[in-house]
C-alpha cells in the first residue's frame, strides 16, 4: 500500500475486533507517529497505551464521563447504553491516550498541538498500512482529572486524543467534497 492508498482507506473504524494487537504491530504505528513535521524539534507528543487493568479503568472513566452527560443516567435505557460503552472500551484492543506539550508561548503551544495531531494522522495511516483500524476521539475525557491521574500527568501535558485501536471488523464508507470545490487557485 503506498501513502495515497493509505490515505484513502484509513476510516475511522467504530466496530473493531477483540483479538488483541502484536506490541511490534502497536510499536510501529507509534514510531510512524514521531516522524511528524515539528516545528523547532520539540517532539511536544507522548503516547500512553492502555491495555488490560489501565484500559478498565479508563472505561470505567469514560462510563462516569458519559454519564455525567446524560439527563437521567439512572434510567434503564441510559443504564443499558452506559454498560455497552464500557464493554465496548474494554473490549477495544489498544487505547493509545496521546498528549502534548502545554507552554507559556502561544504560538509554541499552537505549533506543538498542530504537529502533535500530524503524529496521530502517521499513527493512524501507520495503521491502515498495517491493517489495523482506528478511531480518533475527544471530548470531555481529555480534561477528567480522574483520568490525568492514572497516567500521571503533570499540569504542563495535556490529552489532546484518544486513539481506539484493534483489527476492523469492517470498514464505513465516508464521503469528501472534492478538494476542486475547496480550493482556490492564484
Ligand atoms: C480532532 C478530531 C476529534 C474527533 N473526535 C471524535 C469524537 O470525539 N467522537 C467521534 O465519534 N469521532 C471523533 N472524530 C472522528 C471523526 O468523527 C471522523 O474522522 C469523521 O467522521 C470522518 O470519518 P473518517 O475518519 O472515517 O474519514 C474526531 C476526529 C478528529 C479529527
Amino acid at each position: 500500500m503506498n501513502v495515497l492508498e493509505a490515505i484513502r482507506s484509513r476510516r475511522s473504524v467504530p466496530r473493531l475486533r477483540p483479538d488483541p494487537l502484536p506490541r511490534e504491530t502497536l510499536e510501529q504505528m507509534l514510531e510512524a507517529a514521531v516522524w511528524a513535521p515539528n516545528h523547532r524539534m520539540t517532539e511536544p507528543w507522548r503516547f500512553y497505551v492502555l491495555t488490560g487493568d489501565a484500559k478498565r479503568r479508563f472505561a470505567a472513566i469514560r462510563r462516569r464521563v458519559r454519564a455525567a452527560g446524560m439527563p437521567n443516567p439512572d434510567a434503564p435505557e441510559a443504564v443499558k447504553a452506559l454498560d455497552k460503552v464500557y464493554e465496548d472500551t474494554v473490549a477495544t484492543p489498544a487505547l493509545i491516550v496521546v498528549t502534548t506539550a502545554v507552554c507559556d508561548d502561544p504560538v509554541q503551544c499552537e505549533e506543538d498541538l498542530g504537529a502533535t495531531y500530524m503524529a496521530m494522522q502517521n499513527l493512524m495511516l501507520a495503521g491502515a498500512e498495517l491493517g489495523v483500524g482506528t478511531y480518533l476521539r475527544t471530548g470531555a475525557i481529555l480534561n477528567d482529572p480522574e483520568l490525568r491521574a492514572l497516567l500521571g500527568l503533570d499540569a504542563d501535558r495535556r490529552i489532546v486524543g484518544v486513539i481506539y485501536a484493534g483489527y476492523p471488523v469492517d470498514l464505513p464508507q465516508k464521503r469528501r467534497t472534492p478538494a476542486a470545490e475547496r480550493t482556490v487557485w492564484l
